[in-house]
């Protein structure tokens, strides 16, 4: 064919050369971090004017695990990741893409996951996902579609956060919610369908329920003078009872169409793994879903709270490590938040 820009015809004696196509996908490792110090709904409520039993009723928290001041988002991907990696059984040589989810690594760029390479000893494409509470399913639904294009072998997937740092404890819509943790999970090539197709979407009219107050240019212009003013923080806010509204009504869909998608039925399902965001939407959603009793249900929110982008892989790591789903059977997860933005797949589990 001739071009009608140039006149020139293609030259015709060279075919791209691709790795092997549609082959399969799964899951091969994970792995959680959980920062030492706990800290119980106790040491919050006297701030926010609240108590540990409202904390309790209306969210399923009990408390939650924070991050030292000099423990950063890198530190915790890393300490994540050596566990999946372990548990895959491969080098972090073997690691062609690195995708971590975060929305709380304090600089605007570079990104994290370079940085969580150079630590691994790696110098795999690594970038970042800024998808909030989706994050890590986004990543397992990109690292899939890599694994099953052929190019990559092996993808890491870190969902991380550090949120106590853009916290305001003054805050009583959000101060006792959040928690800081990180997952990891590899994804490598399979024999048999490991990953089922992603159902994600987004819907940025809603931008504004949960968002950061500021944005950094707020805090200090080039030209002006810094700034030391506290309300300028660029804490996350969210219009609490918004949010859950829309998780309660809107996700149980999305999760029975990654069911669908998959081909499978609750009753299939070995184990439910929703964003931890609060007891009472993972139980409306149980209940909308129609799940069967004898699926177990991730309930990491009670001791972790909610951790965005690392919330399902910690709590996938936990059941595992528990003994309370088993490696190889079949869970449905499911990530959504700030964007708004969600994501829900079924997996096998590694
Ligand atoms: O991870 C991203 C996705 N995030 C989510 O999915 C979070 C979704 N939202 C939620 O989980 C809930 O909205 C919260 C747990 C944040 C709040 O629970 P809620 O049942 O929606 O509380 P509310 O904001 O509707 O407030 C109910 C009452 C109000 O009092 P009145 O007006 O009924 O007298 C509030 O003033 O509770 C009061 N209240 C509190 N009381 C004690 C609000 N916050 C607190 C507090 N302690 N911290």
């Amino acid at each position: 064919m001739t071009s009608p820009s140039t006149g020139r015809s293609p030259k015709g004696t060279g075919t791209i050369t691709v790795p092997p196509a549609a082959r399969h996908s799964r899951i091969v490792g994970v792995g959680g971090y959980r920062p030492k110090r706990v800290v119980p709904n106790s040491e919050l409520v006297d701030r926010i004017n609240s108590s540990d039993e409202w904390i309790r009723e209306r969210s399923g928290i009990t408390a939650r695990h924070v991050a030292e001041p000099d423990e950063s988002v890198v530190d915790m991907a890393e300490a994540a990741t050596r566990q999946a990696l372990d548990h895959a059984g491969i080098t972090a040589e073997q690691l062609d893409f690195i995708l971590v989810a975060t929305v709380t690594h304090p600089f605007q760029t570079p990104a994290a996951a370079p940085e969580l390479a150079a630590r691994l000893g790696s110098t795999a494409a690594a970038t970042d996902i800024s998808a909030a509470c989706a994050g890590y399913c986004y990543g397992v639904a990109m690292a899939s579609d890599m694994v099953r294009g052929g190019s990559a072998d092996h993808v890491l997937v870190v969902g991380v956060e550090k949120l106590s740092d853009f916290t305001d404890y003054d805050d009583r819509g959000t101060a006792f919610i959040f928690g800081d943790g990180a997952g990891a999970a590899v994804i490598g090539p399979s024999d048999t369908p490991g990953i089922g197709p992603t159902v994600w979407g987004s819907d940025g009219t809603q931008r504004d329920v949960i968002s950061q107050v500021q944005p950094w240019t707020e805090l200090r212009q080039p030209w002006s003078e810094p700034t030391n003013d506290p309300r300028l923080w660029p804490a996350i806010g969210m219009a609490g009872p918004s949010v859950f509204r829309w998780a309660v009504w809107g996700m149980a869909p999305i999760a029975q169409q990654a069911l669908d998608r998959a081909g499978v039925t609750a009753d299939d399902l070995d184990a439910f793994i929703p964003h931890q965001a609060n007891v009472r939407i993972i139980d409306a959603m149980a209940k909308q879903l129609k799940l069967p009793a004898d699926v177990p249900i991730a309930r990491d929110i009670t001791t972790t709270a909610n951790t965005s982008a690392a919330s399902v892989p910690l709590a996938t790591a936990r059941m595992l490590a528990d003994g309370e789903a088993p490696s190889g059977g079949l869970a449905l997860q499911i990530g959504f938040g700030a964007g708004l933005v969600y994501a829900a797949q079924v997996v096998v589990l590694p």
